[in-house]
């Protein structure tokens, strides 16, 4: 099941979030120790802010995905989204869970008016391309040095998934 979650779920977004950053630590941009920087009001701020769902098996969160608009409504560039957090906790892999938050974030974001939704990946997180590469998205860049960690640089692909292709 997927369900949108708000400013109240904010333990249900520690949760996974501390989860996803645990377990895949060279997937994602932000760090396990600029996530304990932030307080529960800026977890609030931003569950108020963005899209953000949880994926879940009863009462446990199992994954995560979050997606914002690039522009203000009425710029040039209010077609665009970004999707964020995307995660499925390690023992849900392969059983549909990418795809439930996918599907739901796709759904969602056209019915916002989004006509493509952009992403950043580590180049070397095949899972995960190969994940997006079969929702369809494209690989239509490639950022070097995207993210500096104590151990070295890592690139990033930027893909697109264009909703009224
Ligand atoms: C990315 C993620 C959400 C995808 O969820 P998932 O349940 O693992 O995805 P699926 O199993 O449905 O799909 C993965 C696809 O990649 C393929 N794949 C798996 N390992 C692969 C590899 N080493 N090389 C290439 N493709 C691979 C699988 O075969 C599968 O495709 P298929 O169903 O057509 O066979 C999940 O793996 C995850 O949370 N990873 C850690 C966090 C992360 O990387 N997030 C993305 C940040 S941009």
């Amino acid at each position: 099941m997927i369900r949108r979650l708000a400013a109240r779920d904010v333990g249900l977004w520690k949760e996974i979030r501390r989860a996803a950053l645990e377990e895949a630590p060279l997937a994602f941009g932000r760090t396990l120790a600029a996530f304990h920087d932030q307080s529960d009001d800026d977890h609030r701020a931003r569950l108020a802010t963005s899209h953000t769902y949880g994926a879940f098996h009863g009462d446990s969160i199992t994954g995560s995905a979050s997606w914002r608009a690039l522009g203000p409504s009425g710029t040039v560039e209010d077609h665009r989204a970004g999707l964020y957090s995307f995660f499925v906790r390690r023992e849900r892999h392969g059983q549909g869970d990418a795809d439930a938050l996918l599907a739901r974030v796709v759904r969602d974001a056209s019915a916002a008016g989004i006509l493509q939704i952009e992403l950043d990946v580590v180049t070397t997180n095949a899972r995960a391309v190969g994940f997006y590469r079969r929702a369809g998205f494209e690989q239509v860049g490639l950022t070097p040095r995207a993210l500096r960690r104590d151990d070295g640089f890592a690139d990033e692909y930027r893909m697109i998934l264009r909703l009224d292709a």
